[in-house]
């Protein structure tokens, strides 16, 4: 390589953090509320269907693009042929995006962690105002709202100029127990709250429709299942290329490519089991979105008593450990991306610098969302919102259009295009072989790249855009 680059320590490092950039916001709060809306146990076999043929296959897709051409994105796809870089660009362009919206709500759950944190000790953390008065409050704050969002930039700007071994497989080598251990904990706390099996039954079986007040719809199930499980195991936009590119010869891609999307599933799941036993136990009605996972839990653990608040403390902990994880992935797209393209210039940039000058651009998308307040600033002109449907009508959601609607489907949808047709199978195999591994599932990897997944994702894509707009 003619630019030290930097890799992992190990497999398991590259494991933990691509856990970490798994496991997130997407995890927290989409995936147990749509899972109790869109009838619960069959709203799983649906997600799970979607993880198996397209998840756990674009991840193989990606790992192979990064580990093949030890590059980021866009010089990694330009490497396999010129014209697709634009798939690269896509990447670098959804990571930057999402960073514009994903660090200001990781900042609120710091805000929220504090607020618990000061409790435990008896003092106030939310000037005594119940979930909904300090959520309004406190978005409506923006200047408040942007400093606990550079506080967020600051963290994961130091875990990402840190370096990949140094920095991010540190992070998240203790980040992802902790991650898993805090949720084992409050699921048991749970389990002793009178009440509690509602929230098995809102997940689980078809009666969480009624609790959600919703009706089952295949399409919308299934399109809900497939746009939470992109986003949800960070696909489609050069991720896992680039944390693929550090991975080492003698890793298992084909295995990995399971391990992930599993370990991904099972926190989506144990998220659940953390969240509405306890919102069914205190009283509170299922959501998804910022309403959960902020006014719903805040209130739920107010009424817990004074436990509350260490349980409160505890779960924004999590929510940290799992935004950050995911924030320096984001990061780490677009940083490696600066560094890899003025190293091809032969003007090497230091990591710091890169990641500095990414921070500074992705603050500066951030500010507007701030500001926007989650749609009471009413940043976006009229026009726009004339067109966009309801309850999308904030710059948080126009961001996640263009990333999350747009480009992570469509890149999915290319770079298995480009692997199946273009490069072919081959190609694919001989890099998950190397050094004497075995690649067992093959043929289904063999129809799923060419066929399967590429059809999935375009049904996806459509489903996707449709439901953002008014039609
Ligand atoms: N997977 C993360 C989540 O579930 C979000 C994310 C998307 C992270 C794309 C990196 C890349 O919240």
């Amino acid at each position: 390589m003619e630019n030290n680059r930097g890799s992992w320590g190990s497999n398991l490092g590259f494991i933990m953090a691509a856990i970490g950039s798994a496991i997130g916001m997407g995890n927290l709060w989409g995936f147990p509320y749509k899972m109790g809306a869109n009838g619960g146990f069959p709203f799983l076999i649906i997600y799970l269907f979607f993880v198996i043929t397209c998840g756990v296959v674009c991840m193989g897709v990606e790992m192979v693009i990064g580990r093949k051409t030890g590059k980021s994105p866009v010089l990694a796809m330009s490497q396999l042929g010129k014209r697709y870089k634009i798939v690269g660009w896509f990447g670098v362009l959804s990571a930057t995006i999402i960073m514009g919206f994903y660090t200001m709500l990781v900042g609120y759950a710091v805000r929220y962690m504090l607020g618990f944190g000061i409790q435990i000790f008896g003092a106030s953390g939310f000037g005594g105002m119940g979930g909904t008065d300090f959520f309004v409050g406190y978005t409506c704050s923006p200047w408040v709202v942007l400093a606990f969002t550079l506080l967020t930039f600051a963290l994961c700007y130091i875990i990402v100029a840190g370096g990949i071994e140094t920095g991010i497989e540190k992070f998240n080598k203790v980040g992802i127990p902790a991650l898993f251990g805090i949720l084992i904990v409050i699921i048991i706390y749970n389990f002793t709250l009178e009440g509690a099996s509602q929230g098995l039954v809102y997940m689980f079986t078809t009666k969480g429709m009624e609790m959600a007040g919703t009706e089952f719809n295949f399409i919308t199930a299934c399109r809900m299942a497939a746009g939470q499980m992109l986003f949800s195991c960070s696909l489609g936009m050069g991720a896992m290329i680039t944390y693929g590119s550090y991975l080492g010869k003698d890793a298992n891609i084909s295995k990995n490519a399971w391990i992930i999307p599993a370990a991904d599933t099972s926190a989506a799941i144990l998220a659940g089991l953390a969240i509405f036993p306890a919102v069914f136990a205190q009283g509170g009605s299922p959501k998804g979105g910022p309403g959960l996972l902020f006014m719903t839990m805040h209130d739920t653990f107010t009424s817990m008593g004074w436990i509350g608040n260490v349980i409160g403390f505890l779960f924004y902990l999590l929510v940290i450990f799992a935004g950050i994880s995911s924030c320096i992935s984001l990061m780490e797209v677009t940083s490696a991306h600066i560094i890899d393209s003025s190293a091809a210039k032969s003007k090497p940039m230091s990591r710091k610098k890169a990641v500095g000058i990414v921070t500074l651009i992705m603050v500066v998308l951030s500010i507007p969302v701030c500001l926007d307040q989650l749609g009471m600033g009413s940043i976006i002109p009229p026009f726009y919102n004339s067109f966009m449907a309801e309850g999308s009508k904030d710059l948080l959601d126009v961001y996640d259009l263009l990333s999350e609607g747009i480009m992570m489907p469509l890149g999915a949808i290319l770079m298995c295009l480009i692997v199946g047709w273009k490069k072919g199978l081959n190609w694919m195999e001989e890099e998950v072989e190397l050094e004497g591994n075995k690649f067992h599932t093959k043929k289904f990897f063999h129809i799923c790249v060419k066929y399967v997944t590429p059809l999935v994702m375009v049904f996806v894509l459509v489903a996707l855009v449709l439901s953002y707009i008014n039609v």
